[in-house]
């Protein structure tokens, strides 16, 4: 018979290879890894680690963010459902709320307003790095370095322990990173630099930097103004994802919060994270017309892992992205006012057709994020290489959120992961003339 449980909140580990049984506390659902280390077979024995390439089963922290139940499709920041924020907040509103746990009041949400608003100009200086740039530079390779270039003006950004000086740079972030962006994309086109206009909104003051030219006053159109800004709120965090877990590991070495978010803007700019939008509309254009879909989603299904359906999948959602329904019912608003991109029957028909299919329904591939922001995008006229750079300006809160909480936090120290070692080992040195 088997015995009753005994509902202790541990597991029981029997290693087979001496019969031992060790039991090990579960805390939160999780086991610590560090406690594995007194399982060994004798004093030389280093003890069991567990190997997680790409942290596909590990939680590297404890946060009161961002929650996700991706085989649910929810996803929530300090609890708040994305949909309810993305309809009732400013992104501002909801970097707040990101930041410091609680919706602001009306009073701290105007001296936020304000205070970021007065941080939006950068420093002079910027412009000449900037400027020294090929023309043809990338736009993200332009804002990693720009962001990483702040912290040369910032030099008391370094003390990471003094919550005050914390603050500040979280302020001086949120505010100059749009800045950056629009300054990189007025470089590649060869513009003069549009400065900051403080009588507009967050997202409006971008949209003035990125497109005005000799007009003496910018006024954004309210109804894309409103759709970049519900956008900024759809990417400002998403736990611990590829760009935030860089911004985590490299803060964890106490560098100022410049480099660290430069790294988190590297990490972004990858295809497979930040850089998906981008590559959605490649494969759209390149797909063509709507009667090639079954075609391109054939080569997908045939070509083992190498041709992707871009704008599909998710590490985390095993479901529809929350955020890619709202952009889908977005899309429309944006679309009357800028005219229908004429991109989005083919991505109409590409999800149609591949949430039919076995292939994709077997491996729960879905619609994610970057599907249909990348069509907004281009239809509001931000040239694809911007994409990516779109998504950092809103992320940037959440990397800031979830530095802030990472410093505070003292079950962390410098980021460092174990390896499995399977190279040679104690090897004589052999000199050139005896090399093979
Ligand atoms: N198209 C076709 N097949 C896919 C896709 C896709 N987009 N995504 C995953 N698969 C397949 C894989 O080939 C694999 O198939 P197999 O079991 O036969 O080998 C299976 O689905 C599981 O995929 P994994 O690669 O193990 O999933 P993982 O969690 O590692 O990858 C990722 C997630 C990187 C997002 C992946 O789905 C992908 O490359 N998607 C396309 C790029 C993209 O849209 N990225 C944006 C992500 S959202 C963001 O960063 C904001």
């Amino acid at each position: 018979m088997t015995p009753e449980p005994e509902n202790r909140e541990t597991l029981t580990i029997t290693d087979n290879r001496n019969g031992k049984s060790y039991e090990v506390p579960i805390e939160n659902g999780t086991i610590k890894a560090p406690d594995l280390r007194k399982i060994k077979t004798g004093p030389e024995d280093f003890g069991i680690m567990t190997y997680d390439p790409a942290y596909m089963n590990t939680a590297s922290c404890k946060s009161t963010i961002t929650f996700i139940d991706g085989d649910k499709g929810i996803l929530e920041y300090r609890g708040y459902p994305i949909a309810e924020l993305a309809e009732k907040t400013s992104f501002l509103e909801t970097a707040w709320l990101i930041l410091n746990g609680e919706l602001p009041t009306k009073e701290q949400y105007k001296a936020w307003v304000d205070e970021i608003t007065v941080h939006t100009m950068v420093h002079e200086n910027i412009t000449s790095v900037l400027q020294s740039f090929r023309y043809d530079a990338h736009p993200m390779a332009m804002l990693a370095s720009s962001v990483a270039a702040l912290s040369t003006f910032y030099p008391e950004a370094k003390q990471v322990h003094d919550p005050e000086v914390r603050r500040m740079q979280i302020v001086r972030l949120i505010a100059k990173t749009p800045t950056l962006a629009a300054f990189a994309y007025r470089h590649s086109i060869g513009f003069p630099f549009a400065y900051p206009d403080n009588d507009l909104s967050f997202a409006g003051n971008f949209l003035q930097m990125m497109y005005r030219t000799a007009e003496p006053k910018y006024t954004p159109n309210p109804i894309l103004e409103k759709a970049l800004d519900v956008l900024f709120i759809l990417h400002a965090d998403h736990e611990q994802n590829c760009s935030t877990s860089a911004m985590r590991a490299v803060g964890s070495s106490e560098v100022d919060p410049y480099c660290a978010a430069s790294a988190a803007v590297s990490a972004l700019y990858g295809p497979l994270h930040g850089g998906a939008n981008e590559a959605v509309l490649r494969m759209l254009k390149g797909i063509g017309s709507k009667d090639h879909v079954p075609a391109f989603v054939k080569d997908v299904k045939e070509s083992g892992g190498d041709v992707k359906l871009m704008g599909f999948g998710h590490r985390v959602y095993k479901n529809y992205d929350p955020r890619a329904k709202i952009l889908k019912q977005m899309a429309d608003q944006v679309f009357g006012v800028t005219g229908r991109n004429p991109l989005l029957d083919i991505a109409l028909e590409l999800e149609r057709i591949a949430l039919e299919d076995d292939y994709f329904i077997k491996r729960k591939l879905y619609p994610n994020v970057d599907f249909y922001s990348g069509l907004i995008y281009q239809a509001m006229k931000f040239p694809v290489d911007m994409f990516p750079v779109l998504f950092a300006i809103g992320r940037m809160a959440g990397w800031l959120a979830q530095w802030n909480e990472m410093i505070q936090d003292k079950d962390q120290k410098i980021a460092r992961p174990r390896q499995v070692y399977l190279g040679y080992r104690d090897r004589s040195f052999v000199p050139f003339d005896r090399r093979g």
